[in-house]
Parts: C-alpha cells; sequence; structure tokens
C-alpha cells in the first residue's frame, strides 16, 4: 500500500470487542489472566504491551519501512533508550549540528557513564570515517538538523560506517523529515528516532518519541530496554500521535507549500545575512536532499544582519507566528535558538549564532503569514 492509505490503516484494524473504527484509548495499566501465568492474548502489564501503543508502534514501523517499532514518552526517551544499546567505554560518533537537547544528553549526561563522543560535521561523509575508532559503536546524525537544516547524505554514511571493523549502528533522528519525506532505513541505516512530539503528533498536543528499525533481533534488545527502562508514552498521547499521523502526507505537503512562499520573502531580503532550506539553490547539499527528500519540508532558519538585538526583536514582533519552542504543529511557531531550544550548547562547539531565527512554519494562509513575516523584519 501506499503511504497515505498507510498512515490512515497501518496497525489499525476495527475494535474486535465493539467494531470501533478508532482505536480505542486503553486506559488499562494491568489484564486479566486466564490462569497463573497465563495471559489471555499477550498482555500483562502496560510498561511491557498495551494495545493503543501497539498500533502506534506498528503505525510507524509501516511508514518508515521497518519492520519493528517501538513508542516512548518523549524524543528525548527513545534517544536515551538507544543509547543503552552500547557498553561503558564505547565510543559515540554524532554530528555537529543536533539538536540541543541530544547534545545535552550525550555531552552532560551519558559522559558521566564512560560513553565518549566526537561531534563532527557529517554532511561530509569523509568527517564521519575520519572519526571512526575501534571503540565506535554507535554514529548518531540528524538530516535536516536542527537548527541548521545541513543535510548529510545518508547512503554514503551508512557505506562507510558498515564497512568499518567495528561494526557501529547507524542512527538517524528523522523527526525534521517525517517519513513521508525521508526513509533512513531503506537508505542503509540501522535505527530511526523520532521526536513524535513535531511533525507525526502534529498538532502541538502531546510529546512522544518512537524507534524503528528493520532488525529483529535488534528489535528484541531495544523492546528489553523499553520495558526495563520504561519510558513508555500512556494510551491516551498514543492516540493522538495516531490521529495526528492519519493527516501526516496533507500536512507536509502544505507545511513545504507555505515554506516556499515564505522563502521568497526572504530569499535576498536586505536584513537576511544567510538563509538556509534543504532545497535551496543556494544550499550547497541541495543536490543530496533532493535526492533523498521528497520535498523540502516545513523549517526555514535564517541569520539576520543586525545579530541578536535584531532576532529577539524579529522573534518579539510576530504576531501570527507564535513565540515557541517546538515545531512541526499546525501553527506557525518562531524561536531564537540561541537563548531558546539551543540554549544548552552555549560555549560548546556546538554553539549557535545568536542571530539565528528559526521557523516552523505552519498551514494558515501563506499571505497572512508572509505579510506578518513582513512586518515583523521591517521592525526587526
Ligand atoms: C530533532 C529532534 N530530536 C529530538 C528531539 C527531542 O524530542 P522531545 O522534545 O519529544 O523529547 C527534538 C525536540 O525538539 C528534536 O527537534
Amino acid at each position: 500500500m501506499e503511504f497515505e492509505t498507510l498512515a490512515i490503516h497501518a496497525g489499525q484494524a476495527p475494535d474486535p470487542e465493539s467494531g470501533a473504527v478508532m482505536t480505542p484509548i486503553y486506559q488499562t495499566s494491568t489484564y486479566k489472566q486466564n490462569g497463573v501465568g497465563k495471559p489471555r492474548q499477550g498482555y500483562e502489564y502496560s510498561r511491557t504491551k498495551n494495545p493503543t501503543r501497539l498500533a502506534l508502534e506498528n503505525c510507524l514501523a509501516a511508514l518508515e519501512g521497518g519492520g519493528f517499532g517501538l513508542a516512548f514518552s518523549s524524543g528525548m526517551a527513545a534517544t536515551d533508550t538507544v543509547l543503552r544499546l552500547v557498553d561503558s567505554g564505547t565510543h559515540v560518533v554524532a554530528g555537529n549540528d543536533v539538536y540541543g537537547g541530544t547534545f545535552r544528553l550525550f555531552d552532560k549526561v551519558l559522559r558521566r557513564y564512560g560513553l565518549s563522543f566526537d561531534f563532527v560535521d557529517t554532511t561530509d561523509p569523509e568527517n564521519v570515517a575520519d572519526a571512526l575508532t575501534l571503540q565506535t559503536k554507535l554514529v548518531w546524525i540528524e538530516t535536516p538538523t536542527n537548527p541548521l537544516l545541513s543535510i548529510t547524505d545518508i547512503r554514503a554514511v551508512a557505506d562507510i560506517v558498515h564497512s568499518h571493523a567495528s561494526r557501529p549502528l547507524l542512527v538517524v533522528d528523522n523527526t525534521f523529515a517525517t517519513p513521508y519525506l525521508q526513509r533512513p532505513l531503506e537508505l542503509g541505516a540501522d535505527i530511526v528516532v523520532h521526536s513524535t512530539t513535531k511533525y507525526l503528533g502534529g498538532h502541538s498536543d502531546v510529546v512522544g518519541g518512537a524507534v524503528l528499525v528493520k532488525d529483529r533481533e535488534l528489535y528484541e534488545r531495544l523492546a528489553f530496554l523499553q520495558n526495563a527502562v520504561g519510558a513508555v508514552p500512556g494510551p491516551m498521547d498514543c492516540f493522538l500521535v495516531l490521529r495526528g499521523i492519519k493527516t501526516l502526507p496533507l500536512r507536509m505537503d502544505r507545511h513545504a507549500e507555505n515554506a516556499a512562499c515564505l522563502l521568497e520573502l526572504l530569499d535576498g531580503h536586505a536584513k537576511v545575512r544567510r538563509l538556509m532550506y534543504p532545497f535551496l539553490a543556494t544550499n550547497p547539499h541541495a543536490g543530496v536532499a533532493r535526492q533523498q527528500m521528497r520535498n523540502g519540508g516545513g523549517m526555514i532558519s535564517f541569520v539576520l544582519k543586525g545579530g541578536k538585538e535584531s532576532a529577539i526583536r524579529l522573534a518579539e514582533a510576530t504576531q501570527l507566528f507564535t513565540l515557541a519552542e517546538s515545531l512541526g504543529g499546525v501553527e506557525s511557531l518562531i524561536e531564537v535558538p540561541a537563548a531558546m531550544t539551543h540554549l544548552s550548547t552555549s560555549g560548546s562547539q556546538l554553539a549557535v549564532d545568536p542571530g539565528l531565527i528559526r521557523l516552523s512554519v505552519g498551514l494558515e494562509n501563506k499571505d497572512d503569514l508572509s505579510k506578518d513575516l513582513e512586518q515583523a523584519l521591517n521592525r526587526a
């Protein structure tokens, strides 16, 4: 079946009890057993398995072209659980432009457990090759990255990683692209991670995460960790993400259409020093982006000539764009990464330009969005 059909139906048969078309919110922690150690339908306790969560996990697995999915209580919980695959003493290679919270987890938490990290510019796959050691067991990339929207060639990195003697796993955080735009498992990645809080949920009403894999043995190791660590989402949250996913293809097309309209305003604007978008002709990796992504998505970043002060004035001057963290919802958001989402990178090699603005372009009328951004730019 094609993506649009899977988004609506995968993992979600009508409820066997009532025929309910929508997967019920199984708000239960435990399940009646037929006898001691004899669960009725494989359900014992909801940290281990819950029918609403299972529907979401199977839906996401189908969309990513993976065999297996696991849902988590947040994107960071999903990331943390993946990192628990490796032992103390392991070396991890990660992109030097990953989400600030991912950097914080790696740098401020996991280093204390004996992991070491190298953050490299993965837009040149040779940098990944140079960073690999015999202790490297994980390579972590984002593409497009948060917040600079840099593009990494997933297939090229997968080839390098898989031919290395230490056999590391390649993890791709696919949050910005979603499986509608890009399917990393088909390009050679071993693991895909999502913050379902963003485009998959799509309505800024839920925090969640997911991990998708093709390999059964890897899935079983991750499912063990999901249950042992316990960072699972509740059934209501799973229901909300499932509902959001049904309109994902429509939303992603419109996000990109609206973004294209705003790019026209920003490209060459007197106050903009640098504009970033995956498909932009000036992006040195636009060719790779066009190869591995269906469209350029709904995120736009740009640096203002006026620096930090100008960025703050702009972000505080919009009326339709809401000044807020997060992204991927139906409403347009604006933020200053250096002072908000990426504050934790300040002073590190991942620090972002204080004059950087990040837009999450929503689904409002594109002319309304354009007018709002224009009046705010005039005041910046
Ligand atoms: C690319 C990316 N990965 C992971 C996360 C973390 O997800 P969550 O906020 O759901 O924990 C975020 C959050 O902004 C993100 O942008």
